[in-house]
Parts: structure tokens; C-alpha cells; sequence
């Protein structure tokens, strides 16, 4: 519960599900209890200023690679809320891909401890198989007992398509959906980065889009026939995308989501080898990137997710056929989607507030839902955003234990200002208050 027992933010427009207003926002206890204009500022309560800012849900993160346990020379929890918080997240999904991985009720356990505390929620994502080897099926009812609401083997596809029917049939029953990280590895194995004409020139083994989209197609077909819920992961080709708008338009119980880097950098990017620039998914050509924008602008994308995904420099400064592929994403996502995508803000903040939120089954509490908008007795998890502030990426200042930031120099426009957990200011001008 909140350390902070009285709070006013003033002077801002509420944006949430709902739409925008113009609207002081009182807290007590980590609850909402007033909005309305001109509110009066009651003794010894904490004032955060809000003028010229938008004050919206927390954001909510699908997909973050917190590291912990096993690399926590890349990131902890610690570390990586804290760069959530900075980023406007009052949530983040934190995925299974540590060492060891998140399959078991112990596992799941010991990040619930680590996130005590923390600058954000951490909700676990927890494996769909055993050791996220694509064998056996984990625990997932025990799992699921726990709170856990998302199952994926990110990092790894499911190959097995008689496995993931399988894990289809009982996420039905348990209630929860599928992340999936969609890879066939007979298609992509060896390959660095996107199978084209870079890597032609470059000389390095691809990856082409076809990887991705047959697993998409499969997946597609077995929540279809099961009525089990998939979520696809940072999708990254025109082709897929093609394929969820076409199954939502059949009502097949898909969603998927879709990374900053897939609307912001091509396959270009690497003509230099910088592994920087390395990703899984690979960075595409423009032609997908404008795909992924228009998947965002019409819907068939239900959400921005970061896929922040930390690495130690001794790993990542390796030559690019070697390095580990993903990049930083929590404290950019939002200026990168306020910069480069032509949405109106509440657009944005759907995607990356709301939608996700829901996905996650982290609503009411996080992301203001329909049932929950920023209104008298909604839980304080809010972020405050000045839209037309402009900033320069300095990975030097992240929070992150890594700097494998692709945008280091960038400007970019919209800031953070001011983040609030369960009512208590945990990022006052953008500065991280612990
Ligand atoms: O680029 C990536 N990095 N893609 C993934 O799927 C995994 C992630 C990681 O864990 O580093």
C-alpha cells in the first residue's frame, strides 16, 4: 500500500478509456477519491504539478526481460522497474527466459519476492513447457493457481504443433492465454538477421519472413479449432499481420503486439554490423515496417510491448553473428510511439496502457479499463506525461543495468514526468524517487 497518505495531481487533462477531461486528481491511500477541476489542496498533502501534461493510467509492459534470476549482470528487478517506472510503466509482464527458467511454483514464487517492493508490478509470464525445451508441458494449472495469466516460451517458438494444441486445450480450461514467439526453427536457424537483400550484401546468414508467419498461420488454425486464446509476440512481417487481421475479422481469439524497434528501424540499420542492432525478430525491410504502423493505426495490433531485453556489454559488443540478439525498451517506448507513429495520444495510450493491460489480466487495477476509468475509487497506478517536452536518449543516464540502446543521440518527443504506484510518486520530474 502507499507510503504516501495524501496526493494531488494538478493542473492536467485526464486521458483514459473513457476519453480526456480536464481534471485535478486527489488520492488517499492509494485509491482515487476525487477528480474534478480546481480541487482544493488539502494540509500537508503531496502536490504533483501536472499543468501542460496529460495524466493517464500507468502503462502497462507485456513483455520485459527483467533477467533475474541467473543474468543479473544485465538487469535485476531492482534495476529494471526502476527503468519501468522512469518509462511511465506501472506494470510490467517480466518474461521466462532466466536462468532457470520460469516454470515451476517455485520459480514463480521467488520473482513474486524479488518484485516486492519494486518501482512497478511484476506480473509473471510464466513457461509454456518444461525448461522452455518444446518437451513436455510445465505446471500450468499450479502456475496459473498463482496468478499467472500468461504462459510463453519467448525467447523460443513452441515447434511442436501437437505440444501447443495440447497447451491450448488446457489454457482453455484454466482461463489463461498463450504468448507466442513465433519462430519456426527450420526455416530460421543460423540465421542474424532478416533473409533479404542486406543480408545479401552483408554476407550473413537471414532469417525470412516465412519463420515467422507459418507459425503465425499454425497458431492461428489451433485457436480456431481449441477456442484457446493466443497472444502473438512483437510481430514483425506485413504477412502476419495480414494474417491476425484476417483471423479477428473471422473471430478467432487472437491479439497480438507488436515492439518500438519494428516501427522505427529497418534492416538497413545493420549495414554497419553493429550488433546493436540485432533483434529477434530481426529488424525488417520498410515495406513490413509500414505494415506494423498500419496494424497499429486500424487495430489488428492490440498493443506497443518493449521486448526490453537488457545485455551486458562483454556480450553484446561481440561481433554481430555472435552477439545476443534484443535491445533496451522501457524508457523509449513511449516517446518513440509519440514521435514516429501519427496516432492521437489516447491512441497511443490504448496501446500501451489499456489494451495491454487487459491482455495481461492486470485490469481493473492497471490501465484505467472500461469498468475502471481514472474516477473515484480506481486504484492510483498513474502516469504523467508532457507530451510536447523533447529529450535527447543518453544510455549512459538509464536506469538499466545495460546501455544496448539502438537510439543513443536520438531526440525524442514526450516525457515522463511523473509516475505514481499504488498512490505513491515513485518518479517525480522525471527523476526516480528511490
Ligand atoms: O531479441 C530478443 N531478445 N528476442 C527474444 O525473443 C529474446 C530476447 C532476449 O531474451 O534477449
Amino acid at each position: 500500500m502507499s507510503t504516501t497518505p495524501e496526493l494531488v495531481i494538478r493542473g492536467g487533462t485526464v486521458v483514459d478509456a473513457t476519453g480526456e477531461r480536464r481534471a485535478d486528481v486527489r488520492v488517499v491511500g492509494g485509491v482515487v477519491v476525487e477528480v474534478a477541476d480546481g480541487l482544493a489542496v488539502p494540509e500537508g498533502a503531496t502536490v504533483l504539478d501536472a499543468g501542460g501534461c496529460v495524466v493517464a493510467p500507468g502503462l502497462v509492459d507485456l513483455h520485459t526481460h527483467l533477467r533475474e534470476p541467473g543474468r543479473e549482470e544485465a538487469e535485476t528487478v531492482e534495476t529494471g522497474t526502476r527503468a519501468a517506472a522512469l518509462g511511465g510503466f506501472t506494470a510490467v509482464v517480466a518474461m521466462p527466459n532466466t536462468d532457470p527458467p520460469l516454470d515451476s511454483a517455485e520459480s514463480v514464487r521467488n520473482v513474486y519476492a524479488l518484485a516486492e517492493g519494486a518501482m512497478a508490478q511484476v506480473a509473471v509470464a510464466g513457461a509454456i513447457t518444461v525448461g522452455r525445451a518444446g518437451e513436455r508441458l510445465a505446471p500450468m494449472a499450479e502456475l496459473a493457481a498463482l496468478g499467472v495469466r500468461l504462459f510463453t516460451d519467448d525467447g523460443d517458438g513452441v515447434q511442436s504443433a501437437g505440444l501447443m494444441r495440447r497447451a491450448l486445450q488446457y489454457a482453455t480450461g484454466l482461463g489463461v492465454t498463450l504468448g507466442q514467439h513465433c519462430e519456426d526453427r527450420s526455416l530460421a536457424a543460423g540465421g542474424t538477421m532478416h533473409e533479404g537483400a542486406w543480408s545479401s550484401r552483408l554476407g550473413l546468414p537471414g532469417m525470412p519472413s516465412e519463420a515467422e508467419e507459418v507459425m503465425v498461420a499454425r497458431d492461428i488454425a489451433l485457436a480456431r479449432a481449441t477456442g484457446g486464446r493466443v497472444h502473438f509476440l512483437h510481430l514483425s512481417t506485413a504477412g502476419s499481420i495480414d494474417l491476425v487481421r484476417r483471423a479477428r475479422a473471422d473471430g478467432v481469439p487472437v491479439t497480438a503486439e507488436v515492439a518500438p524497434h519494428h516501427f522505427t528501424l529497418t534492416d538497413g540499420c545493420a549495414s554497419g554490423y553493429d550488433p546493436v542492432f540485432k533483434v529477434n525478430p530481426p529488424l525488417r525491410p520498410q515495406e513490413d515496417v509500414d505494415a506494423v504502423k498500419a496494424a497499429l493505426a486500424d487495430g489488428t495490433a492490440d498493443a506497443i510491448a518493449t521486448d526490453h531485453a537488457p545485455h551486458a556489454p562483454e556480450l553484446k559488443d561481440l561481433p554481430f553473428d555472435q552477439a545476443p540478439p534484443g535491445m533496451l525498451g522501457l524508457q523509449t517506448a513511449l516517446a518513440l510511439a509519440i514521435t514516429e507513429l501519427d496516432l492521437p495520444l489516447a491512441r497511443v495510450l490504448a496501446l500501451l496502457s489499456w489494451q495491454p493491460a487487459a491482455i495481461a489480466g492486470l485490469d481493473p487495477a492497471h490501465g484505467g479499463a472500461q469498468g475502471a476509468p481514472v474516477a473515484p475509487g480506481s486504484v492510483a497506478n498513474l502516469c504523467v506525461i508532457d507530451p510536447g517536452a523533447t529529450w535527447t536518449v543518453d544510455p549512459t543516464a538509464f536506469a538499466s543495468r545495460s546501455r544496448n540502446t539502438p537510439y543513443a543521440g536520438r531526440t525524442l518527443t514526450g516525457r515522463v514526468r511523473h509516475t505514481v504506484l499504488a498512490g505513491e510518486p515513485v518518479v517525480i520530474d522525471a527523476e526516480a524517487q528511490r
